[in-house]
């Protein structure tokens, strides 16, 4: 277990948002099913959810991808999930949350800021992610960050940012 990293959301919406990162373990199930959950009925309306399946991916996910959960006053209220498997140049992001009750603080550009730094400490050229298209807060993220369209599947997008290693 590594330790609490703080890091310090910018100040966008309210108050910054200050939290401790750390390595995400199976102990954090049902919170992070429950970001899940919520994360599923933006990204899929309609679409059965299977928690096997879910708990399967994230099982495989902590064995072999990088996951970090965001604590602020003891409670985990953010999760980033990245790939750095699914191909040798980029990085994927698998899943990236900040809790409802916390949007608007900078957390999702805070996460997206450590998936970067992370990527090019790696020696990576660039980032990917999926997303869906009618999640207008996601899509103003990504495209704030850079990122974009890669490829266009219907309700759903890759969208992709390229690394400058000079920076
Ligand atoms: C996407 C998500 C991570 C953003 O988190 P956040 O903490 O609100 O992110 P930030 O505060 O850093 O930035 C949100 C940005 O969206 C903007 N925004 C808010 N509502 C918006 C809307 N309806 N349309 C467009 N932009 C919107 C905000 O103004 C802000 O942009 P700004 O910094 O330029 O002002 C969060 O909404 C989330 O966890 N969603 C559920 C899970 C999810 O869908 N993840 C993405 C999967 S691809």
């Amino acid at each position: 277990m590594t330790t609490p990293t703080p890091t310090v959301g910018a100040n966008e919406g309210g108050a910054a948002l200050v939290w401790a990162r750390r390595q995400a373990t199976m102990g954090d199930y049902r919170a992070l099913l429950a970001l899940e959950l919520a994360s599923w009925s933006i990204n899929f309306p309609g679409e059965p959810f299977s928690e096997s399946a879910f708990r399967y991916s994230l099982e495989a996910g902590l064995r072999y991808h990088r996951m970090y959960v965001y604590e602020h006053d003891g409670q985990l209220i953010g999760w980033l999930w990245l790939d750095f498997n699914s191909s040798w140049d980029a990085v994927h992001i698998r899943h990236v949350q900040v809790a409802e009750p916390f949007w608007g603080r900078g957390g999702g550009a805070s996460l997206l800021r450590d998936a970067i730094k992370e990527s090019r400490e790696a020696g990576r050229t660039a980032i990917t992610l999926n997303v869906t298209k009618a999640n207008l807060r996601a899509m103003h993220l990504y495209r704030a960050a850079g990122f974009v369209l890669d490829q266009d599947n219907g309700d759903r997008q890759r969208m992709r940012l390229e690394l400058n290693t000079d920076d």
